[in-house]
């Protein structure tokens, strides 16, 4: 009932876009941060994902960073990436906002990805501001230094730090514009990310959370609630449309 719900407001949307959270890559064998056994359960977010922490301990917080980018590295997307692609690429979705930094969305295809908390692709020097691509960087040396010798960080956003301005406006018009949000795999427990269903809602979009658990999203602001895992539900979306739309 609620899949072919969610299918029939994507048929009719003008805009719609989906908004991802670590729970869609779960599937993909990175475990997310707030659920029993998630990132968080192994490291203080305080001591590890605190921009705070990282300055003070490079060394400590690059020794976690380089474990979870060897989970990152290599995962694959999983049937929910590849079906948010595919939705893209026939025209029902127009962008994805994504708070995750492993890259799957545009591994699976994705075109018009806005990566609210950055990326793990590159590092950034804190001194000089010089960017490296990983490939690029001798972390044989931890934490790993610029040519000029400043501090490379990665290029996501820590605790304590802003959204980069472009993304932040990006998001909000993808959000202010849509009359349909998918809102896929988050907690809704992180700002200023969870504010972007409000804009929607406020704007006038349908709003769709596909969630195995409860969120932290206020219910009245959540349209159609499909408590299933992203794979499952995206896949019988997308075979829901193709029926509508092949017809
Ligand atoms: N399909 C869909 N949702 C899932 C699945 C799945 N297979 N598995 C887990 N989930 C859900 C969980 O129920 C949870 O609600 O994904 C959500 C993950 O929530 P969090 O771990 O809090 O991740 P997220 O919401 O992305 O966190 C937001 O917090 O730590 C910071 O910067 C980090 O971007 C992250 C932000």
């Amino acid at each position: 009932m609620e899949i072919e719900e969610a299918a029939r407001a994507i048929l009719k949307s003008k805009k719609s876009v989906a908004l991802t959270g670590a729970g869609i890559s779960v599937e993909s064998g990175i475990p997310d941060f707030r659920s029993p056994g998630g990132l968080w359960s192994k490291y203080d977010p305080l001591e590890y994902g605190h921009i705070g922490s990282f300055r003070s301990n490079p060394g400590k917080v690059w020794k976690m960073l380089l474990e979870i980018d060897q989970l990152l590295d290599r995962a694959n997307p999983n049937v929910a990436h590849d079906v948010l692609a595919e939705l893209e690429k026939r025209g029902f979705l127009n962008a994805v906002i994504t708070q995750n930094i492993d890259s799957l969305h545009q591994k699976a295809g994705s075109v018009n990805v806005i990566e609210y908390h950055g990326h793990n692709r590159s590092l950034r020097c804190e001194a000089c501001g010089k960017t490296y691509p990983k490939s690029e960087v001798d972390f044989s040396k931890i934490p790993p230094v610029c040519a000029c010798g400043g501090l490379l960080r990665p290029e996501f956003v820590f605790f304590g730090e802003p959204i980069p301005s472009r993304e932040r406006q990006l998001a909000e018009t993808a959000a202010t514009g849509c009359d349909v949000m998918l809102v896929i795999g988050t907690s809704g427990s992180v700002a200023p990310a969870n504010y972007l269903p409000h804009i929607a809602k406020r704007h006038g979009a349908t709003i769709v959370e596909i969630n195995p658990g409860e969120t932290e999203l206020p219910k009245n602001i959540i349209d159609i609630t499909i408590r299933e895992k992203a794979g499952s539900a995206l896949k019988k979306i997308l075979e829901y449309i193709n029926s509508e739309t092949k017809k």
